[in-house]
């Protein structure tokens, strides 16, 4: 079983670089060496390089990690990225951030002018370390320095447990419709 670290690990094990100003907390742009590992776990701006890693990261969480809470009728209308320019667009448009460990591309989240998250996916091979909280706070604090006291989403079964554990509740379960595809999740909220 992959051992796990929690937030506070990173940060105690490492090597805040960037601030001391917020101890305990994370920070964009910061760098937090993990624990009994080597290289940087870091999160930082996305840029148009990085869409094709965004991309495979989103079709490798959907298909190898919600697989296990969604048929795979609902998988396989789930995880298509049809339009890679529009994806480049949306990615580009908001503030986008992108989790970073041994110059590979793990994570990635974002933040729309309103609070809206609309996307969190780690990649399979990084699940349960830390990368998805790190992003969380990064777009936390993304928020509360644009003046946003509420970020909502719309949580996949897969991800509520993750949104619960760090401060989000339910608002209503949902069914919404995906390429013919009926797909359960949560609308969540966070005050800050
Ligand atoms: C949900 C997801 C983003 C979590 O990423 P992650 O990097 O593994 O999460 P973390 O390691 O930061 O976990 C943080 C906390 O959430 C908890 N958690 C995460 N996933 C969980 C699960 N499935 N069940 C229970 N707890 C879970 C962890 O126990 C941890 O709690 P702790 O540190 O207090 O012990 C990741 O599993 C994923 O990419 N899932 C597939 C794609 C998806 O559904 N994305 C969301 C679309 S809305």
């Amino acid at each position: 079983m992959r051992r796990r670290a929690t937030q506070a690990q990173w940060i105690a094990a490492g090597t805040i670089v960037h601030s001391t100003a917020m101890a305990g907390r994370a920070r964009a742009g910061r760098r937090v060496r993990r624990r009994g590992g080597t290289g940087v776990l870091q999160v930082r701006r996305y840029t148009a390089d990085d869409c094709d890693d965004t991309i495979a990261i989103f079709l490798a969480a959907i298909r190898e990690v919600a697989s296990r809470d969604y048929s795979p009728a609902e998988i396989e209308a789930w995880a298509k990225v049809e339009d890679r320019a529009a994806w480049a667009e949306r990615r580009s448009s908001r503030p986008t951030f992108v989790a970073e460990h041994a110059g590979r591309v793990i994570g990635f989240s974002d933040l729309e002018p309103d609070g809206h998250l609309d996307m969190m996916f780690v990649h399979p091979a990084n699940q349960g370390i830390g990368v998805a909280s790190l992003l969380l706070e990064t777009v936390e604090e993304e928020a509360r320095k644009q003046g946003i006291g509420r970020i909502f989403t719309e949580a996949s079964l897969t991800a509520r447990p993750f949104f619960e554990r760090r401060g989000f509740s339910v608002i209503a379960r949902q069914s919404v419709e995906k390429r013919g595809q009926r797909l359960t999740n949560f609308r969540m909220e966070k005050f800050l």
